[in-house]
């Protein structure tokens, strides 16, 4: 049987994701009564980074100990991984010693080459073009705080990154909308967006997107691995900072997220992030927990209420 990974969002039906979706919620509430739920007592995480992280890092590592499995971290700079051995050499190898991957790494088509060598699951910790498991913590958030997704509509307030197709990706299968502003020269690749995706409409002025919106989203104005272009960045993001006015044209109720680390004062005024309506520190803790039952859900399948 085909192993099942988490490369991008839309390897996972909406069926899935509400099973996931609801053992996160379960897991959740055993982690803060201090429940031990132990599903993958001697089981293996490997984590490959080759990019920086703070929370994808301490969300799995914690996430699987708290699973009663162990987390082993590698990173570019003291593995082989740096050294220029295969990315199907390292798959062939890492896979027959633990149960479970997780990657950060540059294009995608390095993790679907991994994936495609490994013995077990693989899931994206982000790439250049996705970031899976952040819109999976952010779609939690959102039901957490104002219940079902379905027909709302999201604002993006940025470049079309790795984010943004996730986004994209998890509006089709949500059934949500997303209004999209990118500055000039930023915008949407359409090699990354599922043609039949209509859940999309496009703003040349950001303060629009924002307009009735039940949640505005943005992202830092440099992804890693573009760090020579931020000067350019810079200044062509002028005006796309996520402030109180653009705020004010979203509905009373919206919510504000941003994945972090956040730059206050470039993509997010202070007053946003630091406001009533912004759940970024929900949006960075539920991690852990979805990412809990991503684990479970990949290693051992669907488990019965326990
Ligand atoms: N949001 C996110 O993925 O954060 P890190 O880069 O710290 O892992
Ligand atoms: N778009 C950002 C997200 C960081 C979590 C990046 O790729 O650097």
């Amino acid at each position: 049987m085909a192993i099942k990974h988490f490369l991008q969002f839309s390897d996972f039906t909406l069926d899935e994701f509400e099973y996931v979706i609801e053992r996160a919620r379960l897991i959740k509430r055993k982690f803060k009564n201090y429940e031990p739920h132990h599903p993958l007592e001697d089981r293996t995480l490997v984590m490959v980074f080759e990019k920086n992280s703070t929370r994808t890092r301490l969300s799995f590592e914690a996430g699987m100990h708290q699973l009663g499995g162990a987390a082993i971290y590698l990173n570019t700079r003291d593995s082989q991984l740096g050294r220029g051995e295969p990315v199907e050499d390292a798959a062939q190898v890492i896979s027959r010693m633990c149960d479970i991957i997780m990657i950060r790494t540059f294009g995608q088509d390095i993790i679907e080459r991994f994936a495609a060598n490994s013995r077990v699951p693989v899931i994206n910790g982000l790439t250049n073009e996705h970031h899976p498991c952040q819109v999976l913590a952010d779609v939690f958030t959102y039901i957490e705080h104002r219940g079902s997704i379905a027909g709302k509509t999201v604002a993006w307030i940025g470049d079309a990154n790795n984010m943004l197709y996730s986004w994209l990706q998890a509006a089709q299968v949500f059934g949500f909308h997303v209004n999209v502003s990118t500055p000039a020269g930023y915008d949407i690749d359409p090699a990354l967006v599922e043609p039949s995706n209509q859940r999309y409409t496009l703003f040349p002025n950001p303060a629009d997107a924002c307009q009735d919106a039940d949640l505005v989203t943005t992202d830092v104005w440099t992804s890693m691995g573009f760090e020579e272009e931020n000067a350019a960045r810079l200044k062509a993001f002028d005006g796309w900072i996520v402030d109180g006015a653009k705020m004010a044209r979203a509905r009373p109720d919206a919510l504000f997220m941003h994945c972090l680390p956040a730059h206050r004062g470039e993509e997010v005024a202070a007053e946003v992030i630091d406001g009533p309506q912004s759940v970024v520190w929900d949006e960075a803790e539920n991690r852990l927990h979805v990412q809990k039952a991503l684990l479970e859900y990949l290693v051992v399948g669907r488990v019965g209420a326990n």
